[in-house]
């Protein structure tokens, strides 16, 4: 298996102030000229820009788009309005939007490929809610999941994938190594089946309720390419301890 350089990316969801550009300045100082591993915030929106100026070697992402360029879509921001305000990547396809705002994989891959007409990174999440797993087939539901969601331009210098289980989510529940290294596993044989050898190269993350105490396990299990942390990303003595437990 390919050895790729670790991803650790926060996810600040609906949380954070202009008062928290302190935090990302500690991240940055900490952790943002370490090579080993690329480290992201996606902070909400209203804070891509200051975050930018801040960043250091820190990637700000926002936390989703729109799939159009522009129009009459209240509320919403373009691929290109997020690029101008300093971000280079966005999240697709979070759970809490496919449950929230009703996302439909064929909506995650039009944003995704929107993404990539601007020129910036995606992260497309994907992950099972409680009643799949326990149904037994997780593996089908999240790999047909994933093959519904890839945009047609999909390639490893610009996508990364997250696998999310809705369950794990805040729940400080996390599937056992097994369950996530199967996971990752099959969703690499969908990446490859569609991508051909350039499937080998996307980064595969794995969220939900990754900690410090947690990430060193979780980051070791085979094809896990990082992790996509919510809330212990929000202080930089908690996520700092995740950055420094990837494998390099
Ligand atoms: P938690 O780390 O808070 O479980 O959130 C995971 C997540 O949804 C990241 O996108």
């Amino acid at each position: 298996m390919r050895q790729l350089k670790p991803y650790i990316v926060g996810n600040w969801k609906m949380n954070g102030s202009s008062a928290d550009l302190a935090i990302l300045k500690a991240i940055a100082d900490a952790a943002g000229s370490d090579t080993g591993v690329d480290v992201g915030i996606c902070p909400p929106a209203t804070l891509i820009a200051a975050f930018a100026q801040s960043a250091g070697g820190v990637h700000i992402g926002a936390q989703d788009c729109h799939a159009k360029t522009s129009g009459a879509h209240t509320g919403c921001l373009s691929a290109a309005m997020i690029k101008e305000a300093g971000a280079t990547f966005s999240i697709v396809g979070h759970s809490e939007r496919r449950a929230d705002q009703g996302e439909t994989d064929a909506d995650v891959a039009a944003k995704a490929e929107a993404l990539h007409d601007a020129v910036l990174g995606a992260i497309l999440c994907v992950g099972e809610t409680l009643d799949e797993r326990d149904s037994g087939n997780a593996i089908a539901i999240v790999t047909a999941q994933l093959a519904a969601s890839l945009p047609q331009s999909a390639s490893a210098d610009w996508l990364s994938v997250a696998y999310e289980p809705v369950w794990a989510i805040g729940t400080g529940r996390v599937p056992v190594a097994d369950d996530i290294a199967a996971m990752h596993a099959a969703l690499r044989a969908t990446l490859t089946d569609r991508m051909g050898a350039e499937g080998a190269g996307v980064r595969i993350l794995y969220g939900g309720s990754v900690n410090s105490g947690n990430a060193a396990e979780i980051l070791a299990i085979p094809d896990v390419g990082g992790a996509l942390v919510g809330g212990a990303s929000l202080k930089a003595e908690t996520f700092l301890p995740i950055i420094q437990a990837a494998p390099r």
